[in-house]
């Protein structure tokens, strides 16, 4: 872990001063309920990274602090999008991943596919493979339903904040087993494929995936 939690809060104090008080509530919510430091150093040091479904760019702000080159940040929200932060090292873009041209060291998507049904997995995943340089990184944040009780616990929380707040678009709660993951990830092309539970402490089930392009 590289940086530290009351470092990351002024940090992100900074970043996110100027924005509305409903987002800054949503975007301190999100730092107090995912793991976004146990998740930091998954990133190569001088990595130029993807992160699709960005939001409102927090992860991208924390990972350029220490580790990454440089973040595309893309995200189609435009209630996130077009308020987004300056800064010399995060470049966001309005719209989805298939607006994006080029290759990546590490592509990244935090708690976003839980919107996508599983019919639209196996093509994003493919694209995905895509746009990763070969040797390169997949990191895929999710949540993991083999916890009952956290599972059940997440679906209900889920549920409300859909229903009263409407923070983020698209519909729907899909959540796929470790097994089901590593097999997409696999039939994408990718190898070398490790997860890891980073929610100890956290009501959510936090999991990690990692998958690599193999180096020619
Ligand atoms: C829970 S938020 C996570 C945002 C950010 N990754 C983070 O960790 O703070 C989910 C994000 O996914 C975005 N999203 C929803 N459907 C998407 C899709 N099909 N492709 C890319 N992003 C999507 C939403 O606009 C929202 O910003």
């Amino acid at each position: 872990m590289s940086v530290g939690y009351f470092r990351a809060l002024r940090l992100l104090h900074r970043t996110f001063r100027n924005y509305p008080l409903t987002q800054r509530f949503h975007i301190l919510g999100r730092f107090l309920t995912a793991p976004f430091l146990r998740t930091l150093d998954v990133i190569p040091v001088g990595a130029r990274v993807l992160d699709i479904g960005s939001g409102q760019g927090t992860y991208p702000r924390l990972i350029v602090e220490e580790r990454a080159r440089e973040v595309i940040a893309v995200e189609p929200d435009i209630r996130k999008a077009l308020i987004a932060y300056k800064h010399p090292k995060v470049k966001f873009v309005t719209g989805y991943d298939d607006c994006i041209r080029g290759q990546f060291d590490v592509i990244v998507v935090y708690d976003v596919i839980y919107r996508l049904p599983p019919e639209e997995r196996d093509a994003l995943f493919k694209r995905i493979y895509e746009r990763v340089k070969p040797g390169g990184l997949f990191v895929l944040k999710d949540l993991d339903p083999s916890n009952r009780l956290k599972w059940t616990w997440n679906r209900i929380q889920e549920t409300i904040s859909d229903k009263f707040f409407g923070l983020t678009i698209g519909e729907g709660f899909y959540i796929e087993t470790r097994e089901q993951i590593g097999e997409r990830m696999a039939r994408a092309g990718f190898t070398d494929f490790e997860w890891k539970r980073v929610d100890f402490g956290y009501p959510h089930a936090h999991i990690i995936y990692l998958a690599r392009k193999a180096a020619p």
